[in-house]
């Protein structure tokens, strides 16, 4: 069944693990997605970003969604927008029947100039006035995702900001992230400590100077009863990327966020962990593979059947290890 993502967030609180939200915008990533939960008995998190709703559009996507109920009804699912850079593109999410929403206000609209702290209050509130009205659940973040390694923020996939930015613009402030729930009353709250969008997010395997797990520690002490959400949480699994540069895929030397720092954040409050590169850089490894192996093969089913593999198979991954099996 659609449920609300407040309803799985206050669960996984109370049993303490983390639910993966992961980035959805065709029909086998979706199948990809439910075979995984099925499989290992985990509640689901999918959600549309900006640029899905560009690719797919929003009815594909929403029925893709609603095939996915109907599919596995034993399986409580969230349709969640991600990123949501304005209120009206929550309030239009809302009406056709997302069940949670995303207001991203940490920058203004245009989705790159870094947006003023009143800012970000005021759109956030807005969105949960009326998003709370019809029992829908509020996502909202404060500071701006980007690396701490080359201090600029994050603007591959259109919300980042110009230029380099203080190592205290790029990590969530922890008295402001208190006033900022007080005031705005959100549901979760997405928290910049270090991660960001896409494959290249560290240059190295990332270790507490550039990964801020302790922030998490301090923000989790001061709102214990705030779900916190890891964006950029993808671990960039070397093996996929031997495996693309493998059959003719040019990818340089990049590493992700670690399972492990992942499973500590779990430890203290983050409940939603973002998950689109780690997809993608499956389904393209299996799909490289597939194609150089068989190079006679024309039908679209033949190569997209191994990538739909391959997604079920970093998809259950995750539910293991942030401890959602059996949890659906
Ligand atoms: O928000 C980031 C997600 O990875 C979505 O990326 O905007 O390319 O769909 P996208
Ligand atoms: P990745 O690029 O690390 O998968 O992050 C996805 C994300 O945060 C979507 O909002
Ligand atoms: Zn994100």
């Amino acid at each position: 069944a659609l449920v609300s993502l407040r309803q799985l967030l206050d669960h996984a609180a109370e049993n303490g693990y983390g639910l993966p939200a992961f980035n959805v915008n065709n029909l086998e990533q979706v199948q990809a997605i439910m075979a995984a939960a099925d499989a290992t008995g985990s509640p689901v998190i999918m959600q549309a970003s900006a640029g899905a709703r560009k690719y797919a559009g929003e009815a594909f996507l929403r029925h893709l969604i609603d095939a996915a109920v109907e599919a596995y009804p034993h399986i409580p699912v969230v349709m969640h927008q991600d990123h949501g850079q304005s209120p009206a593109v929550c309030m239009g999410a809302i009406r056709s029947g997302f069940t949670s929403v995303m207001m991203d206000g940490s920058l203004e609209a245009d989705g790159k100039s870094v947006a003023s702290y009143e800012y970000n209050v005021e759109v956030s509130k807005e969105v949960v006035k009326f998003a709370h009205s019809i029992g829908v659940t509020v996502e909202a973040e404060l500071g701006v995702l980007g690396s701490l390694e080359t201090m600029k923020g994050d603007k591959e996939d259109g919300h980042g900001a110009d230029g380099t930015m203080t190592r205290e613009q790029l990590l969530t402030d922890v008295a402001q992230a208190a006033d900022f729930v007080a005031r705005t009353q959100c549901d979760a709250l997405a928290i910049a400590i270090g991660t960001s969008h896409g494959a290249y997010k560290f240059t190295r395997k990332p270790t507490g100077d550039i990964l801020a797990i302790d922030r998490i520690k301090e923000i989790h002490a001061r709102i214990p009863n705030t779900h916190l959400v890891m964006h950029g949480s993808s671990s960039v699994p070397q093996e996929l990327l031997a495996m693309i540069r493998e059959f003719g895929g040019d990818m340089k030397e990049t590493y992700g966020v670690p399972v492990e720092e992942i499973q500590e954040g779990i430890k203290h409050g983050v409940r939603k962990i973002n998950i689109d590169t780690d997809i993608r850089l499956a389904m393209t490894a299996a799909i490289r593979k597939y194609m150089f192996q068989n190079p006679s093969k024309f039908d679209p089913r033949d190569y997209l059947k191994p990538a739909r593999e391959a997604a079920t198979e970093i998809c259950k991954a995750r539910y293991i290890s942030f401890g959602c099996e059996g949890m659906a």
